[in-house]
């Protein structure tokens, strides 16, 4: 993690007025939404994190003390940084502290009809100019972006899963994003350390489109009995260099996330077979082995 609070300050006060985006909301406070609210309040942003309760709110808060002391351990960040990164961190149960926001970050549950409601509520709520970003895994942004009257200042803003830990942010450009809120966005990755990569509306995006086939084709070995879990896990980390397995990391992410995408795949790409998902991974989600957050997925975590 950069330690880029002072020099995201200075940044601020030499260009004063012309830095385009000032402040951050952040839609939803869960695992990606505190990461992200981290990383753009370690960048020097003002950032609201509004999610529907308290509870939630102050869960994401906790998570983030908790990620910024792991840094500060390392000695990546002093304890002041990071004192003065969490204060910069508002929380809100309400939708209207997103009024003043210069870019709003939706990190909600990965639900199309929520998702479209939520686009065309902070529509409303938010100012004529302000960027609407969704960190959709999914998604089309096309279809969001038609649920609003701002489809030219809608884009996808992809991080990736520990949100403080991984670089890449992939940017989603729909077919209406004008190209000022795509550099706009890029430069907002940048100063929060990222390395944003840009990409067309398309099924799955790029991520997606690849990680997860190879998740569930990994799902279909342990189901037709190739291997054990920790075999076929240690021969794609040790082979391939992968920094966990493909069972371990549809662990963090979630199966029914997995689920969820190989769905919009096998769908968006007219059922074709390669995309379906395997029966196990159906059945594991039915059963509610979702992975770590369920304690249970492919390994036990209890
Ligand atoms: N906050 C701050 N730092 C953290 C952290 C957090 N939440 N989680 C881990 N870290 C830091 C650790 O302090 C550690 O730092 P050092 O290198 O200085 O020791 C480092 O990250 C590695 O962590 P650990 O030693 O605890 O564990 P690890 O070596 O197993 O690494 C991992 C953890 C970085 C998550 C690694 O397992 C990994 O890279 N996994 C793959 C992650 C991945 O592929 N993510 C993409 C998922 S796909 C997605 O998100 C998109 C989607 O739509 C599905």
């Amino acid at each position: 993690m950069r330690m880029g609070l002072e020099r995201a300050f200075m940044d601020g006060m030499c260009l004063g007025n012309d830095m385009s985006i000032q402040s951050i909301a952040v839609l939803g406070a869960g695992q990606m939404g505190n990461g992200i609210a981290q990383v753009a309040a370690c960048a020097g942003y003002d950032v609201t994190m509004i999610d529907i309760n308290q509870d939630y709110l102050d869960k994401g808060m906790v998570a983030v003390k908790n990620s910024l002391s792991r840094v500060v351990k390392k000695e990546r960040m002093n304890q002041d940084d990071a004192d003065l990164a969490i204060a910069k961190i508002s929380t809100s149960t309400h939708k209207n502290a997103a009024s003043s926001a210069d870019l709003v970050i939706e990190a909600i549950p990965e639900i199309p009809e929520l998702k479209f409601s939520t686009f065309s509520e902070f529509d409303e709520i938010c100012k004529p100019d302000a960027i609407l970003a969704s960190n959709t895994s999914s998604i089309s942004i096309n279809a969001i972006a038609k649920a609003t009257n701002r489809p030219e200042r809608v884009i996808g803003m992809h991080f990736m899963n520990p949100v403080p830990v991984m670089k890449l942010v992939e940017i989603i450009n729909g077919s209406a994003t004008s190209p000022e809120v795509t550099q706009l966005v890029l430069d907002a990755c940048e100063k929060m350390d990222k390395i944003p990569l840009s990409c067309n509306d398309s099924p799955g995006f790029v991520s997606n489109r690849i990680l997860c086939p190879m998740i569930n084709e990994a799902i279909l070995t342990l189901e037709e009995g190739v291997a054990e879990p920790e075999a076929i896990d240690g021969i794609m980390k040790l082979g391939m260099n992968h920094p966990i397995g493909p069972l371990a990391l549809a662990d963090l992410i979630g199966l029914d996330t997995i689920l969820h995408i190989m769905n919009v795949l096998y769908e968006g790409f007219d059922k074709d077979p390669k995309y379906k998902p395997s029966q196990l991974l159906e059945d594991m989600v039915v059963e509610g082995k979702l992975g770590r957050k369920t304690g249970s997925g492919f390994y036990n975590y209890e």
